[in-house]
């Protein structure tokens, strides 16, 4: 199939890339003539796994092309992908204006039966919406359909997340436009297929999303109550996701969710519910939750340094979670700054994002980007992991112990086991964990 697709950020660039590696044809549009530059010579915008091979392949075999010109990207297609950012506003909800923009683009440029497709996490009745700004440039002639297929990707997965979904959604008001969807995906994939409406497939993604981070929330307000019982909040997930009522996945207690979606996603939600007259107090309090959590850290970690000023404080972890040099939302944005206002001298190390990071935060005598999580722990007080990278749970815990002045590690993100790491010398603060619990004997027993 011939397909045209808008806006090539996280979401737009995977979803491109593995739509032409299943064998389309896809033209994708970015009005950043410097971003087409790059992605037109093969050159990954993000770090994402996965993605640069598919990239360069896909181009090679001229199945992928890149370009500023959206009547490329219409002209001959039989679908348009809308996978623009819909960031939020200052009220919460989702600025849906670069959506509104695509619309009015293709709409004079529509040259026989288009189908539209969303893949941006836009709000419930967004297309109709959509419907309405192209239905009013055309007139009633022009023959299109607007449907709904969200992405369900996750930064760092998001390539094997494309290619092997668990499910797919398909919102479609009409016979026409499912087919051409179905016909898109089904001979690609054994997953199970949703079909539905337009508007049911829009509130799905926002309800996933929303349940996500709800889940989030949860568990960690159980840690808490963890640390007071003193019980590990690890071994208490592991007993309850494998209820399969439950679920394993999304109970990783710690600094909570941050990132380009789950924040936004749940905040329009909020907004959604309060704008119909529907109880937003739920989802209210697991935003509210999920904001105290970086607070939580920095509790333990001036506890646990008394004065933080004049403090060498290591950091590792810049990104919003591993495998992705992405720092929309990340607790490294409220955390750096916070240690460095208090006077402390740091030293932050991250496998991928720290580029993005020094364009925000310059290096200066109290703040100098490390080579590598060890330089960063050189004669460090303290070392505070924001981060769930690999790399950080595989450290020489020794070295790491002989090369800090003082062995404290405030752990956001539960890497180790405490009782392992108060043998390694550690003085070890994680969130959730109220004792030294057997951890390791029972997973060597397979429980
Ligand atoms: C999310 C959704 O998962 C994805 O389906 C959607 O398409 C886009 O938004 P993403 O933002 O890439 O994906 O990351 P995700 O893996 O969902 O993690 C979100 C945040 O939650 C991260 O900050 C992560 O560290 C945190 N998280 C995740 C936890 O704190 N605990 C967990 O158990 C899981």
């Amino acid at each position: 199939m011939r397909l045209g697709l808008f806006g090539t950020g996280y979401a737009g660039l995977v979803t491109s890339v593995c739509l032409a590696h299943l064998g389309h044809s896809v033209t994708a549009v970015d009005k950043d003539p410097t971003i087409v530059a790059a992605l037109s010579e093969g050159t990954p915008t993000i770090h994402e796994p996965g993605l640069p091979e598919l990239l360069a392949d896909n181009i090679k075999a001229g199945r992928l092309k890149f370009t500023t010109r959206s009547e490329d990207a219409v002209a001959g297609s039989d679908i348009i992908f809308v996978c623009v950012g819909t960031p939020p506003r200052s009220d919460g909800r989702a600025d849906l204006c670069q959506v509104e923009e695509v619309a009015r683009t293709i709409a004079p440029l529509l040259d026989g039966y288009k189908l539209i497709v969303e893949k941006s996490t836009v709000p419930a009745r967004t297309a109709h919406w959509i419907t309405r700004t192209i239905r009013r440039l055309t007139g009633p002639d022009r023959e299109f359909d607007v449907a709904s297929n969200p992405e369900f990707l996750r930064e760092g997965t998001a390539v094997r997340d494309f290619l092997e979904p668990d499910r797919i959604v398909i919102g479609a008001d009409n016979g026409r436009a499912r087919s051409l969807l179905l016909d898109l995906y089904k001979p690609s994939f054994d997953c199970p297929i949703v079909l539905t409406s337009v508007t049911t497939a829009e509130f799905i993604k926002q309800t996933a999303n929303a349940f996500l981070a709800a889940k989030i929330s949860f568990i960690n307000v159980m840690s808490d109550l963890c640390e007071a019982l003193g019980v590990d909040v690890t071994t208490v997930a592991r007993g309850i996701g494998l209820d399969p009522r439950i679920g394993g996945h999304f109970l990783d207690a710690g600094l909570g969710f941050g990132g380009s979606c789950l924040p936004k996603d749940l905040s329009a939600l909020i907004t959604v519910a309060e704008e119909n007259g529907v109880d937003s107090g739920m989802l209210k309090e697991v935003r509210r939750i999920n904001s105290a959590r970086v607070e939580r850290l920095l509790a333990k970690l001036e506890r646990a340094l008394w004065v933080v000023r004049h403090k060498a404080v290591a950091v590792l972890g810049v990104s919003f979670k591993a495998n992705t040099d992405d720092i929309r939302g990340a607790p490294s944005l409220t955390v750096i700054p916070w240690l460095h206002a208090g006077g402390a001298n740091l030293r932050v190390y991250d496998p991928a994002a720290v580029p993005k990071l020094k364009a925000l935060y310059p290096p200066d005598d109290r703040l100098v980007y490390a080579e590598s999580a060890l330089d960063a722990a050189r004669d460090a007080h303290a070392l505070v992991i924001l981060t769930d990278w690999d790399e950080f749970r595989s450290l020489d815990l020794g070295r790491v112990r002989s090369l800090m002045r003082t062995p404290i590690v405030i752990d956001g993100r539960n890497l180790f086991v405490p009782e392992v790491m108060r043998a390694a010398g550690f003085e070890y603060y994680s969130l959730g964990h109220g004792d030294v619990t057997p951890r390791v004997e029972m997973q060597r027993v397979g429980v």
